[in-house]
């Protein structure tokens, strides 16, 4: 265990933070051993995965855990179907390319999404009309009051957009230890609806596409976007995409005729990406921090020098112009801490 540890490795943004305690484990039981000595009862608790959703905005004064459990394993359902169980600590994009590389499917629009695989349930992260709820199957956690592993199926992790059991009733109460996806192995469903995979596909000059190649074109498109946190610090999108009701969104509509929106019953998605963009802000740097260039849902730590207080100060100016201009409460889709 070390003490005063610096957390600016272990967050995508890249900010420096403090944890009061650190520690990395490697298996369940070194996880459970250090829990039960750890007077954990007490000491505030911070599991760390990829980093890639967290912003601090002060020091941690607890015990920072680094779950660094590995390994993939399969079981072949029938002759189409393998289930495959990744333990928490894997990196979400390498665990895609390892079932790419075995030919199995369902994941591939998922491709290039930071983090580890532990924390995808958390948000049921999602991209390019794909989430993990779409072919998540169970996982193993940690109950941190019992330390018994249980596990939790489909229904139970109770998956919404971007949210789960996790982030609501389950806050801080599981450590999960390992996911497993139900993929296919042959006849594999391709989804080339969304946004620009069609045409980067075209691009690509490919007609009949494989889930690999679904996957190079998710790739390429995010790549063309997105910053590399391990260029430029940032934690993705930073706020959700809101949802609102039919008739809100009308009334935006004859003021705003250009507004964008996914309708869904009797509410509307609204891509904040866009709202933000109307308030001036795509690009825009205030001191270390920025709205990225290419989307402008994304901020990030455009010197490396940013402070955690400094980028949520940030992302309150956001907030406040969007709510002036348009009556909508951007919610963040980033943990804060
Ligand atoms: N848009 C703008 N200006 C911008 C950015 C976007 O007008 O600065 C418009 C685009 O033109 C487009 C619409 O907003 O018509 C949607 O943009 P995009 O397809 O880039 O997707 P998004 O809604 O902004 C969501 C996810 C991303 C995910 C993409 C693709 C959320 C909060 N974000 O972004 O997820 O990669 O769809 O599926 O739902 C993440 O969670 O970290 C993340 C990157």
């Amino acid at each position: 265990m070390q003490e005063n540890f610096s957390l600016k490795p272990f967050n995508t943004f890249g900010v420096e933070a403090k944890a009061k305690y650190f520690v990395e484990v490697n298996t369940v039981e070194e996880l459970i051993e250090t829990l039960k000595r750890s007077n954990s009862k007490t000491l505030p608790l911070l599991f760390l995965g990829g980093g890639s959703n967290i912003l601090f905005t002060k020091d941690f004064d607890g015990l920072a855990i680094q779950l660094n459990l590995k390994g993939i394993s399969e079981e072949f359902l029938n002759e189409n179907q393998v289930l495959v169980t990744a333990k928490a600590g894997e990196n979400w994009h390498e665990f895609v390319m390892f079932c790419l590389n075995k030919n199995y499917g369902g994941l591939e629009n998922l491709s290039l999404i930071p983090g580890n695989v532990g924390t995808s349930p958390m948000q049921n992260i999602g991209a390019y009309g794909t989430e993990i709820k779409d072919h998540f199957v169970s996982c193993k956690v940690l109950n941190l009051q019992t330390l018994e592993v249980e596990t939790f199926d489909l229904a139970k992790c109770r998956f919404g957009y971007r949210d789960s059991i996790f982030k609501q009733e389950g806050k801080n109460q599981y450590v999960i230890l390992e996911v497993s996806f139900k993929l296919t192995t042959q006849n594999h469903t391709i989804k080339t609806e969304y946004g620009a995979i069609q045409s980067e596909l075209e691009n690509l000059d490919i007609t009949n596409p494989t889930i690999q190649d679904v996957s190079k074109a998710v790739i390429n498109i995010r790549q063309s976007k997105l910053p590399d946190p391990k260029k430029i610090g940032n934690a993705g999108s930073f706020f959700k995409n809101p949802t609102i009701p039919l008739a809100q969104f009308e009334d935006l509509k004859l003021k705003f005729e250009n507004i964008q929106g996914y309708p869904n019953g009797n509410f509307v998605k609204v891509p904040t990406g866009w709202l933000i963009e109307q308030c001036g802000w795509k690009g825009k740097q205030i001191g270390n921090v920025a709205s990225h260039q290419l989307q402008s849902l994304v901020i990030i730590n455009a010197t490396g020098n940013a402070s955690g207080k400094e980028i949520f100060d940030f992302s309150a100016l956001i907030i406040d112009s969007v709510k002036e201009k348009f009556g909508i409460e951007l919610e963040r889709e980033v943990n804060i801490l």
